[in-house]
């Protein structure tokens, strides 16, 4: 491993790092077809890339690393696409569950999580709770989520605070909306990188 920690020292010699780092997942499926394979096998080597990334950011001293994993609108994708998604999923989470501990991660999820197979669930709050008290890298997986779904969950989140008459309408600002973002426990993205190719955000 001489050559990676070369590679570590280089890069921290060029200046400061980013203290949070967000990906916007995509290009798998292009990824695969390029190669004459199958979208879901471009699914599989996404993990992969997953796991190098979140290693080498958790090593570089990265605090935060959002990834952009599945979005609202992914739910349109056909079932059987959506379905090997999740089951890869709790697979990468039982499998990488050791990468977490190794490098002390600490698992968050931003996103309507109740959206997702209850499986899902079970595995994401297990390893939450199994690291929830290290203080390496967090990595915070953006799961069912979306700018708008977060959008409206902050004005129901602010509405109902408003119908029970703990807020009143006229003390809602810039501040009260950024404290209901489901990110106001992280600073804000730093670097935001999309892999694929494209040069816009979802
Ligand atoms: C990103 O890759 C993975 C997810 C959205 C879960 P895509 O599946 O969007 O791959 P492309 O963009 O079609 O190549
Ligand atoms: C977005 O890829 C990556 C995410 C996982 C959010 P998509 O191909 O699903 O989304 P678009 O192309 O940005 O709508
Ligand atoms: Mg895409």
């Amino acid at each position: 491993m001489e050559q990676e920690s070369d590679i570590q020292d280089e890069l921290k010699s060029r200046g400061p790092l980013p203290e949070h780092i967000a990906v916007i997942m995509d290009g798998n499926g292009r990824w695969a077809k390029e190669r004459g394979m199958a979208r879901v096998l471009g699914h599989k080597e996404g993990v992969h890339a997953v796991r190098d990334v979140t290693e080498a950011c958790a090593e570089l001293g990265i605090s935060y690393l959002t990834l952009y994993t599945f979005s609202t609108e992914n739910w349109n994708r056909p079932a059987a696409e959506i379905n090997a998604l999740m089951h890869l999923l709790i697979k990468a989470l039982k499998r990488e569950a050791s990468t977490f501990h190794k490098n002390r991660i600490r698992l968050q999820t931003i996103g309507d999580i109740d959206q997702l197979p209850v499986p899902c669930q079970r595995e994401l709050t297990d390893l939450m709770a199994d690291t929830s008290k290290y203080d390496g890298m967090t990595l915070i997986l953006a799961l069912s989520y979306s700018g708008r779904w977060d959008i409206s969950q902050a004005l129901r989140s602010i509405g109902s605070r408003i119908e029970s008459g703990v807020l009143s309408a006229d003390d809602v600002n810039e501040e009260v909306i950024a404290r209901s973002m489901s990110g106001e426990a992280y600073p804000d993205p730093d670097l935001l990188i999309r892999t694929g190719g494209e040069k816009r955000i979802s």
